[in-house]
């Protein structure tokens, strides 16, 4: 047996739900200090979930992409309330501190040893396939899978969420960015498999 088998059978060994208990706790203190986006977590790691199901995932994956998922946002905790909560357009010194929470995300969890990719997938998922996503600007295949999940499901249970700028949209105008942007900021197969999952009504959002 090799080396690599071995630690492939270290690591699935894990017992993963003290992984997944304390994401979600962090996930619940993070959402208190924005009552706008309380549950938008949760809302991101089912939908996430279901995408990666359908792409496949093993069920040790799965609970990589839940975690990631999970855990996306934890860098907004360092962004004053009163940005998140602005009811108008951000400037540019307001929205800096917005773009730089996934890198305060990817700082917060690289010293945990997860045997997921977690901290890379929370610093990618405001990127898109095209470039024209935040911090870096990274395409196509120099973004991980699990951060292109959690870009679609992001946006699918924010637009359909209530915001202090505008209100929540019908669920067919968040199915209409993904399917517009399939192939553009979007990951073909996971924009496919997000509709798939919406179109079968299988994701219940919680409000
Ligand atoms: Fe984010």
């Amino acid at each position: 047996m090799s080396d690599n088998h071995d630690r492939g059978l270290e690591v699935r060994d894990v017992d993963v739900r003290p992984y997944v208990q304390l994401a979600t706790v962090i996930s619940k203190i993070v959402s208190r200090k924005d009552p706008y986006t309380h549950s938008h977590s949760e809302n991101v790691a089912s939908l996430a979930v279901m995408i990666a199901q359908k792409l496949e995932f093993d069920e040790f994956r799965l609970v990589g992409v839940r975690i990631a998922a999970l855990l996306h946002d934890i860098g907004k905790i360092i962004v004053p309330a009163e940005i998140l909560f602005k009811p108008s357009c951000l400037n540019d010194m307001e929205w800096q501190f917005i773009r730089i929470h996934p890198v305060t995300g990817y700082d917060f969890l690289s010293d945990v040893d997860f045997p997921w990719p977690v901290a890379k997938a929370v610093l990618q998922h405001h990127e898109r396939i095209d470039g024209s996503g935040y911090p870096y600007g990274l395409k196509g295949d120099e973004i991980l899978l699990c951060s292109k999940i959690i870009a679609v499901a992001d946006v699918v249970d924010a637009m359909t969420s209530f915001r202090p700028y505008r209100p929540a949209f019908p669920l067919e105008v968040a199915m209409d960015e993904i399917r517009n942007n399939r192939g553009i900021k979007y990951d073909c197969d996971v924009a496919d498999a997000c509709l798939a999952v919406l179109r079968s009504g299988a994701w219940k959002k919680l409000s």
